[in-house]
């Protein structure tokens, strides 16, 4: 598959037909203002969820550093997850689902293959620019503290790369979780996982911090 093809670094794609460079393209989101990297998940033929990510430009692979998720969802998707570490297991789990004309996000952490828990070592603000539901989709914006970093299962600190691509994972359920206003709802189990290398390098913003708070 052509997945695999984005771990030969931005040389490559550079040289690439535009076809290639879609999957890690750049989003200029006028609403908020940031500079995403976006990559848009089939979740059933002909349909997918947009997953965008900015990080401010000056995060270096040596500390822990903010992410600001965007997810843009068609209404049917019940909730939708993606996992940072690019698996379901030992790795910050962020959950995000509609509720009315908002959004709720958490993150969660599992063991195993089993409803993952609350994730206390990760904190979200969803930003009120950018999250909102129309007649077709709910999307969510938010920032994330925690979620680039995190230690596994055998102490070791992953800190994803800031200037080059990560390997992420979705998960995605056409139900709703059981109490929609809540962050700490349970939900079920996901119909649909999948994996991608997502491009960091194109998603930094030097004003990040600024756009942080303008869209709080
Ligand atoms: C009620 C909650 C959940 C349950 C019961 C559950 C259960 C499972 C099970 C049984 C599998 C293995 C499927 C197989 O091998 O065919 C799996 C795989 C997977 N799940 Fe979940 N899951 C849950 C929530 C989540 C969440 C919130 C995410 C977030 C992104 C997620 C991401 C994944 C991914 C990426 C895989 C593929 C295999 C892997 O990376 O380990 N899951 N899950
Ligand atoms: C509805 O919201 C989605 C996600 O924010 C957006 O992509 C789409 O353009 C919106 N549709 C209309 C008609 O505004």
């Amino acid at each position: 598959m052509r997945w695999s093809i984005i771990n030969f670094g931005t040389a490559i794609l550079a040289s690439l037909p535009t076809v290639f460079a879609a999957d890690s393209a750049v989003w200029q989101d006028s609403e908020t203002g940031f500079t995403f990297s976006q990559y848009a998940a089939a979740y059933a033929i002909g349909k997918s969820l947009t997953f965008r990510i900015a990080v401010p430009s000056t995060a270096t692979s040596s500390a822990a550093y903010d992410a600001v998720l965007q997810i843009s969802a068609p209404l049917e998707v019940g909730w939708t997850g993606l996992a940072w570490g690019g698996t379901m297991v030992t790795n910050p789990l962020t959950v995000a689902w509609a509720n009315g004309n908002s959004a709720v996000a958490t993150v969660r952490w599992a063991t195993g293959h089993v409803t993952p828990n609350i994730y206390s070592g990760a904190q979200i603000q969803v930003l009120r620019t950018g999250t909102h539901t129309n007649g077709t989709h709910w999307q969510v914006t938010l920032k994330c503290t925690g979620c680039t970093s995190f230690t596994g299962s055998s102490g070791k600190v992953t800190i994803l790369n800031p200037n080059g691509a990560n390997r992420l994972a979705f998960a995605y359920s056409r139900t709703k979780p059981s109490n929609p206003s809540s962050s700490s709802s349970s939900f079920g189990v996901h119909e649909v996982t999948n994996y991608w290398s997502h491009d960091f390098s194109s998603a930094g913003n030097a004003n990040f911090a600024a756009l942080v708070t303008k869209n709080s």
